[in-house]
């Protein structure tokens, strides 16, 4: 039998390997990518640079110039020991393990297990496992000393069973299930400074409150009743039971919280080989390898979407098109229902960034996070009306979901994924706007977006309201889906950051203009230990520190841009890198400084500070060795660090 770290090792290797199962059979090869593959030729060589240099001095022109970005501490740097098995920030700064799995959310749940014993029942009232996006929301009267941290639990390890996953071949345990299910979801934590200036979890909490994979929620918006969201379960199409695979996040300007529903075809299977329906195939549902690793289905029925004619709708046949949503949780009501928002579409959604315009008009940009799919926005119908929340909390329900196509001159069109335009018709198999949103993905291939190497988070620049996107790696890009110019290397190891400029910096523009923030990668001009120089597709373009993959992203209030990565430091391509890293980057001189390095195996994620930037919370998710267990021997746990400069001024400065 293997190991328990054997099985961990082992399921992120296979994790790893899944982000690059690409289920999206478009091409989309248009004139845009001939302009695109033009461009190339004729910027081969110098590639990076140039194509980073490309509209690089419209969008610096129109930048506000506050000078005050440059990050200002000493940089950290790159831990290429195999056993390191700590957090690194620079000098002056200390970071301290807050939040870890299984640390008690609800005043009566027991302490955490070393041994992973705690039943799914005690689960429940535990932090889950997997921290991803998070966001600290501030109580008005003491906002830099008193606040709700919310965490996404993304998925589960191995290591939340005492000797790992059982029967993943055959008939899963239901007491292990249901603990997986108790372990995702979201933790609402009240959370203070005390005395002595440290962050405290506050316990018995009101506010404090488990979302899991178990919690019901209520459906809203064009999908609501609709045919395509009904279940033997649920013949109504309102109610779903659970989030799944929550990771990046988003943030409402009338202080709710939008958990994203990503890898959420995980967790489904369809035996039936001829059943090609778009609503599972293009979303990877299948049998074979493109099954779900957890075999939920073998304990609970739910999770087998395959057409079962004795049953009503076809039992769970349409129980996949309930996941993939926003899900707005009211992290200050606790007795609030989360509520999934089926107007923003159905992907498999990395985040949901806000950006809002001065008259109230708001947008929402989420990426898809698969090789080769999608960068979308969606656009409310009314507007944002400060203070009010009544009006506001409807906001989500109505507007227009949009698709970005890049095109090679440095121009760009949000595509309207709207009913009846565009090719978007019943004989071109959607029916009906519902139709259009759950095959969101099929939606974007007929408009002819651009395929992107596997979109993550998005950020919005609080001086310029400029936004950017991780596209984090795609060693696959130049064969499925041909280079573009916004997705310019061919096997595309260490991805990069795309900005954009909407029009009149409104956020619902319908035209932008675009360029490379950075390639990540080899630095310019490197050898490799031969001697060789690095190949033109691993070589980047980034003044500074090196990284790869990055994938979290986050601006601070003053503007300075934080980028976390996620790569598998195993990987000699990434001997360079080290392990995983938060940077810090300067929007305007685009030099990138290393802040912290995460232990062995871990990814960094999930990034929020209070108003004030004197605290800075970052996620250590699926730490290799022990991180962060006090006797150095026991699992490891995915933790929420809390990061503070040791004379209290404000972090990154
Ligand atoms: Fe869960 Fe795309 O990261
Ligand atoms: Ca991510
Ligand atoms: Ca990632
Ligand atoms: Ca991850």
């Amino acid at each position: 039998m293997k190991t328990l770290r054997q099985q961990h090792d082992d399921f992120h290797e296979a994790l790893e390997a899944q982000g690059d199962v690409s289920v999206n059979p478009s091409g989309n090869p248009s004139l845009n990518d001939v302009i695109c593959l033009r461009r190339r030729g004729v910027l081969k060589g110098t590639l990076g640079l140039a194509a980073t240099g490309f509209m690089g001095g419209t969008l610096a022109a129109c930048s506000s110039d506050t000078g005050k970005t440059a990050p200002g501490f000493k940089g950290v740097p790159i831990q290429t020991a195999t056993d390191f098995d700590t957090v690194r920030v620079p000098p002056g700064y200390t970071a301290r393990p807050f939040f870890s799995w299984g640390d008690a959310v609800l005043a009566q749940a027991p302490a955490w297990r070393t041994d992973a014993g705690n039943d799914w029942r005690e689960q429940l009232m535990q932090a889950g496992q997997n921290n991803d996006g998070m966001h600290f929301f501030p109580f008005p009267d003491n906002p830099n000393r008193h606040g709700l941290l919310v965490v996404n639990h993304e998925y589960v390890n191995p290591t939340l069973h005492r000797d790992g996953f059982e029967d993943v071949d055959a008939k899963r345990p239901l007491a292990q299930v249901r603990k997986e299910q108790a372990a995702h979801g979201v933790s609402v934590i009240e959370i203070e400074k005390d005395e002595a200036g440290q962050w405290q979890r506050v316990m018995p909490s009101r506010w404090n409150r488990r979302i899991s994979g178990l919690t019901e929620m209520e459906i809203r918006g064009p999908l609501a009743g609709h045919g395509l969201m009904k279940t033997v379960a649920d013949p109504d199409g309102k109610t779903v039971i659970g989030t799944l695979n929550n990771c990046s996040m988003g943030v409402t300007p009338w202080g709710t919280y939008l958990a994203c529903e990503e890898n959420w075809h995980d967790y489904f299977v369809n035996r039936d080989s001829e059943d090609q329906r778009v609503s599972h195939r293009r979303y990877g549902i299948g049998e074979g390898e493109r099954a779900d690793k957890y075999a939920w289905n073998t304990a609970e029925p739910r999770f087998d979407a395959t057409f079962d004619e004795t049953q009503a709708f076809g039992g769970y046949l349409q129980e996949p098109h309930r996941y993939g949503w926003v899900v707005e949780i009211d992290p200050f009501d606790p007795e609030s229902t989360p509520i999934k928002r089926t107007a923003f579409g159905r992907f498999c959604r990395e985040c949901c960034t806000a950006s809002l315009g001065e008259d109230g008009r708001l947008a929402f940009y989420s990426g898809d996070d698969s090789r080769g799919e999608y960068l979308y926005k969606f656009v409310p119908e009314g507007r944002h009306i400060e203070g009010d929340r009544e009006h506001n909390r409807h906001l989500l329900d109505t507007g227009t979901l949009y698709v970005a196509r890049f095109d090679g001159d440095g121009s760009g069109v949000w595509l309207p994924l709207v009913h009846g335009e565009n090719g978007l018709t019943e004989a071109n198999g959607f029916a009906d706007q519902g139709e259009v949103l759950v095959n969101a993905r099929a939606a974007a291939d007929r408009l002819g977006a651009t395929t992107m190497d596997r979109p993550e988070w998005v950020a919005v620049d609080p001086n310029s309201r400029e936004v950017y996107a991780t596209l984090t790696n795609n060693h696959k890009r130049g064969h499925a889906h041909p280079i573009n110019a916004a997705n310019p290397r061919h096997d595309n190891h260490h991805g990069q950051i795309i900005r954009w400029r909407e029009q009149n910096a409104d956020p619902t523009a319908t035209r932008f203009t675009w360029d490379l923030f950075l390639l990540a990668g080899e630095a310019q001009g490197s050898r490799d230990e031969n001697g060789q120089p690095f190949p033109d597709h691993l070589t980047g373009t980034i003044d500074g520190d090196l990284f790869s993959s990055p994938d979290g992203l986050a601006f601070d209030a003053s503007g300075r841009l934080w980028i976390e990565t996620d790569y598998d430091d195993r990987d000699p391509l990434m001997k360079n890198m080290g392990c995983n890293q938060l940077l810090c980057a300067d929007p305007q001189s685009r030099q990138v400084r290393r802040f912290l390095v995460g232990p062995r195996g871990c990814e960094i994620t999930g990034i929020t500070f209070t108003p004030d930037q004197r605290t800075l919370w970052v996620n250590i998710q699926h730490p290799k060795i022990s991180y962060p267990a006090s006797d150095g021997t026991t699992r490891p746990r995915s933790t929420t660090v809390v990061i503070s400069r040791d004379d209290g001024g404000v972090v990154g400065t």
